[in-house]
């Protein structure tokens, strides 16, 4: 195996003795660990005096990044906290900025995400069972290999400093183990961990990838089913030889999961433009006309987001949303619908582009909470209504486009969520699945004959895209699937593989954008009734 580059400077060097496995930690008490750490040396005033060098060599006093990643992984084990949301609550509150505040985000961010390597690596390293360690000492451990294995912080500091974090959190007691688990981490470089650890890649392709990117081994499933690449290995098959190499495309939409994603706008039709965007430092985006890409910075920096004339929007929900009007209904467009609209981001945009067309959009969500971010999304004459889109409070046939932006998983925005991936079961993915049949049903059922449908997931999962699709127009000839990639022909890659080809999927390591699932879909032209224009009724939000 190949000793990481630092070592030498590691635990093992002379410079961190007082780290060192088999050292007496504060008289032989029990460790995190639950055994007795030590060999009984006396702590004296020489050693002492050289700790409180090391200490300030390596600014352990100082520690309030690693203290608030920490805080991050209990809070997201302990209550389910989201990452995205706690960090930057501490962050203000602590007052960390700058570099510090980069440090606390990489380290939370990255340990969340690498978990699964983490414990696998751990677990080698550790006498006990993971469940065997106090949940608080594994977060302590967890953000050490995350440094020890996945940054450029020497293997020194990233002992040391979870040492001292391990005395805070959990006593004293813990340093010892702390200390013997991480010098074991540190002998080796990740790349020799997973040689090491994950199932060989040609024989369990699907398990190989699952630990050497961190991911249930279900979600490494999904995507490589989504992908067409699951002839070569399915959940849980043995795979022919090669195999694993033929996983190549679910392996790059992996990685992507740990990319950080770019921020970017979406201008709000007649509000505001890509160039006012530009001209303020973003860069216009390469597909979505309404779309620039922020490099870093504060959005609300950005004179129209802060006054609501654009706002962040993922590149791939714009364009499904402006997939939807690019559909060729035949006669003048009256009534647009967004069946699911909260928490607005795609019925800003339709809201804009409806009014520009002399056309209304009516956003519907059932959750009033999440009616009203919808109602202060969208401008104009656009009408919101709380509404069970299954049971739907408007006429059938009434409107001439309708966007069903279901719930869904969430698999395809794993890059947002570092926690997400842990959350998810495929439970959820099979209970979600009867809601999405309904909705798109009756998303169909809203639009007029000849009107549109797009039906839009932010998941890639067979089985809450293609397979719903599929379930709801099996036995029925009054709907069309039309061809989205061709619809958004300028951007590439979109197809879906057969029997799926005429459905678009964005990809973050094709696209750059969400793993958003688009299909579009249209009634049959036929006659108009009366019975279909009726009004919108609905409780509305104002
Ligand atoms: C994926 S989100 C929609 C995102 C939104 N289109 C956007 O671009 O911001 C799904 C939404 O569907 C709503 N929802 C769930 N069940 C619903 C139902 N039966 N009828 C209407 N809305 C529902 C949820 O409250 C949630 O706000």
């Amino acid at each position: 195996m190949a000793r990481r580059a630092t070592a030498g400077r590691g635990p093992g060097s002379q410079g961190n003795q007082r780290a060192g496995e088999g050292r007496k930690d504060g008289g032989g008490r029990k460790d995190g660990g639950g055994r007795k750490d030590g060999g009984g040396r006396k702590d004296g005033e020489g050693q002492r005096a050289g700790r409180r060098q090391d200490e300030r060599r390596s600014g352990r006093r100082a520690d309030p990044a690693r203290l608030v990643a920490f805080e991050v992984l209990r809070a997201s084990r302990e209550r389910d906290a989201y990452a995205n949301l706690l960090l930057p609550a501490l962050l203000r509150e602590r007052g960390l900025t700058g570099r510090d505040a980069a440090l606390a985000t990489e380290l939370s961010y990255g340990t969340l995400r690498g978990q699964a390597t983490y414990d696998a690596v751990i677990a080698a390293c550790s006498t006990r069972g993971l469940d065997q360690i106090d949940p608080p000492v594994r977060d302590v451990l967890r953000l050490g290999a995350h440094q020890l294995l996945a940054t450029r912080i020497g293997a020194h500091a990233a002992v040391a400093t979870s040492v001292d974090l391990a005395r805070k959190v959990a006593g004293p007691g813990t340093a010892g183990f702390v200390n013997a688990v991480l010098r074991r981490v540190a002998t080796h470089d990740l790349e020799a961990w997973i040689a090491a650890i994950a199932p060989d890649r040609a024989a369990d392709p699907l398990g190989h990838l699952a630990v050497r990117y961190s991911h249930p081994r279900w979600i490494v499933a999904a995507y490589s089913e989504s992908l067409g690449e699951d002839g070569v290995a399915g959940p849980g098959d043995a795979a022919p030889a090669g195999a694993g190499a033929a996983l190549a495309e679910t392996e790059a939409a992996l990685a992507a999961s740990a990319s950080r994603p770019s921020v970017t706008l979406c201008a709000v039709p007649g509000l505001a433009d890509q160039a006012e965007l530009a001209a303020d430092g973003a860069e216009i985006a390469r597909w979505s006309a309404f779309g620039a890409y922020l490099q870093g910075g504060d959005p609300a920096a950005v004179a129209a987001v802060r006054q609501g004339r654009a706002a962040v929007q993922d590149e791939a929900s714009q364009l499904a949303a402006l997939a939807l009007t690019r559909v060729d209904v035949g006669t003048p467009d009256r009534l647009w619908l967004d069946l699911c609209a909260g928490p607005g981001g795609k019925a800003r945009l339709l809201a804009g582009l409806a009014a520009r067309g002399g056309a209304r959009l009516v956003a519907a969500d059932i959750r009033p909470h999440r009616a009203r971010l919808v109602r202060a999304a969208v401008t104009g004459a656009a009408g919101v209504v709380v509404a069970d889109g299954t049971a739907p409070a408007w006429r059938p046939g009434s409107f001439d486009r309708v966007i069903a932006d279901v719930p869904c998983s969430g698999l395809g925005a794993l890059r947002r969520r570092p926690e997400a991936r842990w959350r998810k079961s495929p439970a959820d993915v099979a209970g979600l699945g009867a809601l999405q049949r309904r909705l798109l049903a009756s998303a169909l059922a809203a639009a007029r004959p000849g009107g549109a449908v797009a039906y839009v997931t932010c998941s890639p999962h067979v089985g809450e895209t293609r397979a719903v699709v599929a379930d709801v127009l099996a036995g029925r000839d009054d709907v069309v699937v039309l061809d989205a990639p061709a619809v958004l022909a300028e951007v590439p890659d979109l197809r879906c593989p057969e029997p799926g080809g005429r459905y678009a999927q964005f990809w973050p390591h094709r696209h750059g954008t969400d793993a958003i699932f688009l299909a579009l879909l249209q009634r049959r032209p036929g006659p108009r009734s009366a019975a279909d224009t009726g009004p919108v009724a609905g409780r509305t939000t104002r």
